[in-house]
């Protein structure tokens, strides 16, 4: 067989997921909801287990109507994937050849530049100064007449920051022929979105997930809003079954039992998170204030050893690669759990 030489030359794209056992860990290191999606949820999702059909293909039905309300567009904006990585893959697809670009700020979300490496176009990377401001001049100057997507991931996994909206408005009006592509996976960690300029911009794509606030990443659903022409082109992509009925059954019921998640954004972000910078600055600890439902800490003494520490004590964290090597990001859990936190991690500096 003759692989493509832009698949043959890559690698795979491989989270460390092995051992991950939340029986036998604390899970801080994929940015995860902590908590199981409430039991009304998981109960409708029993009843399509026992009753539902499985053996027919999925249907969608109305189901974009009520996301519709949700996001506050018509439905015909919408395209369901098989998470966001799907959404990822389509736009690329959909707009990138070998020859053309996209580019994006890193570190950034690894599935972009595997994505446009599958399609064989170029990654054009612009880097994160030191205080991980956006680097809008730098995308600005990278773009060029090959370039047909500017990626901002807002808020940025993993830096945590993100780009104004006033920036995201001025790359939409400077290159009106690309797209620019707004990952708003930690949207409702945030409230923030870029979404009002949809009826302004027809350049504009935003892609989100039920991966993270709304807790269900193993049934794997996300979804692209953007002008209704370019869904009807991505349409052609997508295949027509490529949501499973489970991952419809959940949402639909996350939808309509938003109580319990937003609870659960609140209790994270108003008290997990202040908790956890309040710890770190006592211990002279440096961290980066991201905006979302994860922090990135710089231990003194390296990130190694203290990953392989808190491994050892049952707690999960994610090192970085370079240039982040002394970082380890670490999501937010709730407050019982980052009470125990604090007192393995406060064990490390002090032990007793
Ligand atoms: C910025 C960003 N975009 C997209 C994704 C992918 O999410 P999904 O589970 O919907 O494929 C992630 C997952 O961590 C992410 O951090």
């Amino acid at each position: 067989m003759r692989i493509r030489s832009a698949i043959a030359n890559m690698g795979t794209y491989k989270p460390p997921l092995e051992g991950r056992n939340p029986k036998e860990y604390l899970l801080m290191d994929f940015n995860e909801s902590p908590e199981p999606p409430p039991l009304s949820v998981r109960k409708a999702l029993q009843q399509y287990l026992v009753e539902g059909h499985l053996q027919v293909y999925p249907h969608y039905g109305k189901f974009t109507e009520q996301l519709g309300k949700y996001v506050s567009v018509p439905p015909e904006q919408l395209l369901l994937t098989n998470g966001s990585d799907q959404g990822i893959d389509v736009v690329l697809r959909c707009l990138l050849d070998p020859g053309t670009n996209l580019v994006m700020a890193m570190p950034g979300f690894t599935m972009f530049k595997q994505t446009v490496g599958t399609i064989g176009a170029d990654f054009i990377e612009v880097p994160y100064p030191a205080d991980f401001e956006f680097p809008f001049e730098g995308i600005r100057q990278a773009v060029n007449p090959q370039t047909r997507i500017i990626v901002v991931i807002n808020p940025n996994n993993p830096t945590g920051t993100s780009a104004p909206l006033e920036q995201v408005e001025s790359l939409l009006k400077e290159f009106p022929d690309c797209a620019v592509l707004v990952d708003e996976a930690y949207y409702e960690f945030t409230g923030q979105t870029c979404l009002h300029l949809l009826n302004q911009y027809p350049n504009l794509v935003v892609l989100r997930t039920f991966s993270k606030a709304f807790a269900i990443p193993a049934l794997r659903l996300g979804y692209v809003i953007a002008r209704e022409e370019f869904i009807n082109e991505l349409l052609k992509i997508r295949g027509p079954y490529d949501v499973n009925m489970a991952a419809l059954v959940a949402a639909r019921a996350l939808l309509q039992d938003s109580q319990s998640w937003q609870e659960l954004v609140s209790h994270l972000m108003g008290e997990s998170k202040p908790a956890l910078e309040q710890f770190l600055k006592e211990h002279g600890v440096r961290f980066y204030p991201g905006e979302a439902n994860f922090l990135l800490v710089e231990p003194k003494g390296g990130a190694t050893a203290a990953v392989s520490y808190l491994k050892e004590k049952g707690i999960l964290v994610r090192p970085m690669r370079p240039p982040l090597e002394n970082y380890f990001r670490m999501s937010l859990r709730k407050m019982e759990d980052m009470k125990l936190f604090f007192k393995v991690f406060g064990d490390y500096f002090s032990p007793i």
